[in-house]
């Protein structure tokens, strides 16, 4: 069965109905909110990366080394794997999708910054993006990333399962904006991430939840708990 494990601040562990296992913007090392460890995380077969902070890409690339994983990401910070030693790495861009071996991954629009903070990268600055996943299974799964909310995601509407989304305030939505974006897109489940890892997005999740109300099921996730999809 389908599950997603919420490794803790921004980074997920989504493994397919197949057992194909998929982490979703690395951070382990230097992450107050895992003791999780590019060891601990066992096979990965694709890292997918919404944008190039340190708290979304740090242990990206020690994890594709470790095992071996596809990295996909937008074009410029694959290039910039690349110029690190990954050849495993499939580029994307915000708009476009492509049919892989799990299913369909999307890249969506997000509105945040686009640095790629790791030695050496700061020719390769992107633009930050969200992932929407249609595994072979038929789960439909969105991650936001780091993003405000956007009437973009209205395009999302009727095509989301469950919209993983940030609620910390500060750098991105807050619980209030993350209750309207569930709003637009009308998924059955939201999950909550971003919150909480540092004061500026010292934010109570239960805001979220009642925000949300009975638009959604909201399912609040400590790190190292997982959802089955
Ligand atoms: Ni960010
Ligand atoms: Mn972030």
């Amino acid at each position: 069965m389908a599950k997603l494990e919420f490794i803790g601040h921004a980074t997920f562990l989504l493994v397919t109905d197949e057992g194909t296992r998929i982490v979703i913007d690395p951070f382990l090392a230097d992450n107050p909110a895992t003791d999780a460890t590019v060891e601990s995380l066992g096979a990965v077969d694709y890292i997918c990366l919404t944008h190039g902070h340190a708290d979304h890409f740090a242990d990206a690339v020690p994890l594709a080394k470790a095992t071996g994983a596809t990295l996909i990401a937008t074009y410029e910070i694959v290039t910039y794997v690349q110029s690190q030693g990954i050849e495993k790495a499939h580029p994307m861009h915000i708009g476009g999708g492509w049919d892989f071996p799990f299913g369909r991954l999307k890249m969506t629009s997000a509105l945040h910054g686009g640095a790629v903070e790791a030695p050496g990268a700061a020719a390769f600055t992107t633009v930050a993006a969200g992932l929407l996943f249609n595994l072979k299974g038929g789960q439909r799964v969105y991650f936001a990333g780091d993003t405000a909310l956007t009437m973009d995601m209205q395009l999302l509407r009727g095509g989301v399962d469950v919209a993983v989304l940030p609620i910390g305030d500060n750098f991105t939505m807050g619980p209030e904006d993350a209750a309207r974006a569930v709003e637009f897109i009308e998924s059955s489940v939201a999950i909550p991430f971003h919150y909480g890892t540092w004061p500026y997005i010292e934010v109570d999740p239960q805001r979220f939840v009642s925000a949300v109300g009975d638009r959604a099921r909201v399912v609040v996730l400590e790190a190292g708990e997982s959802y089955d999809l």
